[in-house]
Order: structure tokens, then sequence, then C-alpha cells
């Protein structure tokens, strides 16, 4: 019979051997995926640390929110596969369940909702943070700003041990952050501020927010509304990823959630986390033409070139991205609505993932189009441009930010994020003062 820690059921140990040094850590089990080894007392036991830069092999905490089995193309959020969430649940309704661990009743589900419209509206100062910044920054530059300056609207979300005060913070940012997204874009192209609408669904007034004008009638599009829904639930949470990973750690000082979500959305901000469907679409621009596939994809397999296929392969899932199947399906229903099949741009993505996914390079590896590929598409044929792919990311992922943020703060026992290092600088030497140095 299994032991009991804290943490879970220890299923077995390892032992390490260091010269003479034996450490036995204990092996803990979880629900689901790899066991893991408890180095905890490592240091204690050998005077020796771990070392794994990019944390690659090391579960940085417990949680019991998302699961991802890269092998086998499974994303589970609190056990919901994501096709099931993506098809059968709207956006509200899973962030219920990233947040709360379960799925709404009817009356939750409403109470939500309406929590949701009713934080909708930013402070009215917050539209005078805008006149603060050029018309051409970047609109993921405007969200963290302005995230950050929530903390300043909201003094009582500095109490984290208040769990009335957390959840209202989480209520808070959910809602408001599609709004400053929205306001983000409408001050670089110089629009007016749209409200949001509490006569409609959440995406649907993200929709609104984002393309309505005073001076004309708008008409949200279901089709599209379906679609930013289902984007926003395959975006809404993915495990320890480094933007989440952020969150922790920032959250782990004891700071409050507003500056934890800004600093998730500096990480995201980088190419290599959230900028991967911009790319795509710089790809598609850089090929320009049906004829320049075959020597971008001779290109792409050649090593030397450094050029990637982008929107295909992924780090974790190694057969297939669950989320891109769902994409794929919403991609060709926003692309026959619009009526953008003949649409050059769209007409060369759809030959490019032809020829690629035939292609014996990309089989042999087991690169398949992910979740980026279809997304940046679904968003250019919506309309969107790409310097707000990013940041409508960020919208869909402080969900899954706030989830994990709240985790952590009601763990047990919760520390502060402290890694340590494999010193590589100089030994101790003396000093020596600047008139001794010439
Ligand atoms: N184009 C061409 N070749 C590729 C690609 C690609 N997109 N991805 C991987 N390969 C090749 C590698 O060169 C390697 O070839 P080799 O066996 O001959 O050395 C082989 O496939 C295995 O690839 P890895 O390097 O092990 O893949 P890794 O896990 O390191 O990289 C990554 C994953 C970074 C996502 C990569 O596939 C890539 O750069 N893709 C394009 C960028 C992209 O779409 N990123 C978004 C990911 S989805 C997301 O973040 C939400």
């Amino acid at each position: 019979m299994a032991d009991h820690d804290i943490n879970g059921p220890v299923s077995d140990t390892a032992s390490l051997s260091i010269g003479e040094q034996r450490a036995v850590l204990p092996v803990l089990s979880g629900t689901l995926g790899p066991d893991v080894v408890d180095i905890r007392k490592l240091t204690a036991e050998t005077g020796l640390f771990s070392y794994d830069p990019g944390y690659g092999e090391t579960a940085s905490c417990r949680s019991a929110i998302t699961f991802i089995d890269g092998d086998k193309g499974v994303l589970l959020h609190r056990g919901y596969p994501i096709e099931q969430l993506a098809t059968g649940a709207s956006f509200i309704e899973t962030a219920y369940l990233l947040v709360y661990g379960e799925l709404p009743g009817r009356e939750e589900y409403l109470r939500f909702q309406q929590d949701l419209k009713e934080q909708a509206l930013l402070h009215e100062q917050i539209r005078n943070f805008f006149n603060g910044f050029r018309r051409d920054a970047h609109p993921m530059a405007i969200l963290c700003g302005t995230v950050a300056a929530l903390s300043a609207f909201y003094p009582e979300a500095v109490d984290i041990s208040n769990e009335a005060s957390r959840d209202l913070s989480t209520r808070r940012l959910i809602a408001k952050v599609p709004t400053i997204a929205a306001w983000a874009y409408k001050y670089t192209v110089g629009e007016p501020f749209v409200y949001p609408d509490n006569s409609l669904s959440f995406s649907e007034s993200f929709l609104k927010m984002l393309f309505a004008r005073p001076n004309a009638e708008y008409k949200v599009n279901p089709v599209l509304a379906r679609a930013m829904d289902r984007i926003l639930i395959l975006h809404a949470d993915h495990e320890q990823n480094a933007s989440t990973s952020t969150v922790r750690l920032v959250g782990s000082t004891g700071a409050n959630p507003f500056a934890c979500v800004a600093a998730g959305i500096a990480a995201l901000w980088g190419p290599a986390h959230g900028g991967a469907n911009e790319a795509v679409l710089g790809m598609l621009a850089q090929i320009g033409t049906k004829e320049n596939i075959p020597a971008f994809i001779e290109q792409v397999k050649n090593r030397e070139s450094g050029v990637r296929l982008m929107g295909f392969g992924h780090r974790v899932y190694k057969n297939f991205d669950p989320r891109a199947k769902i994409m794929e399906q919403t991609y060709l229903e926003v692309v026959a609505e619009l009526g953008l099949e003949q649409d050059p741009m769209f007409d060369l993505a759809a030959e490019l993932e032809r020829i690629a996914v035939n292609d014996p390079y990309f089989v042999q590896r087991r690169l398949y189009p992910n979740v980026d590929f279809y997304s940046g598409l679904i968003l250019k044929a919506m309309g969107i441009p790409t310097s707000m792919f990013t940041v409508l990311f960020a919208v869909a992922r402080t969900v899954g930010w706030i989830s994990q943020w709240r985790e952590m703060i009601e763990e047990p026992g919760q520390r502060i994020g402290r890694p340590r290092q494999l010193y590589v600088g100089q030994t101790e030497r003396a000093f020596t003062p600047l008139d001794a140095r010439g």
C-alpha cells in the first residue's frame, strides 16, 4: 500500500548515489501522467542542487487544473477533453470550470455571466491612461501597462489572503481584460472606444468593442462570434507554460493579482510563446504565391537554412495538437461564411498545408499543423490585425493565469519561488580601487 505525503501518494523511492553518498528520494504519483521524483530533501541530504535550465524536466507545482499528454494528443481541463468543451460549452462556462473546478449549474452560470457583464466596464479614469500612449504603441504594451494599472484602482486586491477579494479580482480580470484589449486596438487605429454591451454574450460584446463604429449599425455575425468563443476556449489554459509559470512565480511573492497577470502578459508577448500565429502570416506573405511553395518547402527541409514551417510542430504534442483539429474546422466555417475560399492568401495556406502534410519530411517527424496555423488565419479572415493576435491570446489566457494563481495561493504551505543556480563566474578576488586600476 502506498505511503501518503501532503503532496500525494508516495508510490516508490528513487535512490541517487554520488560517491559514497546515497540519497533515497520519494516518488510521488498524481492522478494522470508521469510520476515525479521529489527532490525537496536533496540538498539537505547531499548538499547538491538539481540543474534543469528551462525547467523542462521539473514539475514546479501540484495542479488539478489542466492535464496534457503530448504523445496521445490529449488536453483535459478539470478532466474534461478540450474537444468536448470547445464544441459543447461557452467560453464563460469554460472559465468557470477552470476557476472553480466544476462546470456551473444554470443558476451559477447566470450569476457568473451577470457578474462579468457588470465588471466589464472600466473605471472612466482608465480612459485617460490611453491618451498617454503613442498612437503607434503596440497593443500588448498598452494591455500590459493598463492591466498592471488596475491595481491602482482596486487597492483591496492587495489583500490576497481574503477569499472574497481574490474572487472579486478574478471576475474583474476576466471581465475587464477584453475591454482593455479592444480599447488598445481602437486607440491604435484612432477610432472611438466602444463600451461593453450587456445585451450580448461575452464574445459578441468583445467583437462589438473591436469593430463597431458610432456612425454605423454593427450586427454581430454569429459564425464569427462562435469562432471567437472557440479561439478563447482553446487558448484558456495550457498547464505550466512560460507565462503561467511567470504568473505563479510573481504570485508566490504575494504580489496582487493584477500585477501577476500583467507579468503573464509580458511573458506571453515574446515571439517564442504567443507570437507563432503572427509568424504564420509573415511566412505566407514571404512565400507570396503557390508557385513558390515547393522552393520554400525545400528551404525548410534544409536544416542549414534555419527556416521553419511556422504553424507546424509542437514542443509537447508530438502526434497531433487536439486544439488544431477544432481550430481547422472553425477556420473552414469562417472562410465559408465570409466567402474567402478563393482569396489568394487562404488558397495559398490550404495548398501549403496540403503539400506539407503529404511530404515525407513532415510525416516522418510527426509534424502537423498546430493551433497557431489556423488561429492566425481565422483572425486574419475576421479582420483582426496581426498586432492584436497575442492580445487575443492574453484575453483567453487571463482565465488560466488567474485560475493557476488562485490554486497556488490556496495551496497549504505555499512558498516563494526561488530557484538556485550553477555559478560559473569569478571566484572570490580582492577589490582594486579605481585609481589603482589604470
Ligand atoms: N519546420 C521544419 N522542421 C521542423 C519544424 C518546423 N516547423 N518543427 C520541427 N522540425 C524538425 C526539427 O528540425 C527536427 O528535425 P531533425 O530531426 O532532422 O533534427 C525535428 O523536426 C524534431 O523537431 P524538434 O526540434 O524536436 O521540435 P521541438 O520540440 O524542439 O520544436 C517547435 C517544437 C519549437 C514548436 C517547432 O516545431 C517549431 O519551431 N515550429 C514552428 C513554430 C510554431 O509553429 N510554434 C508554435 C507552437 S504551438 C504553440 O506554441 C501554441
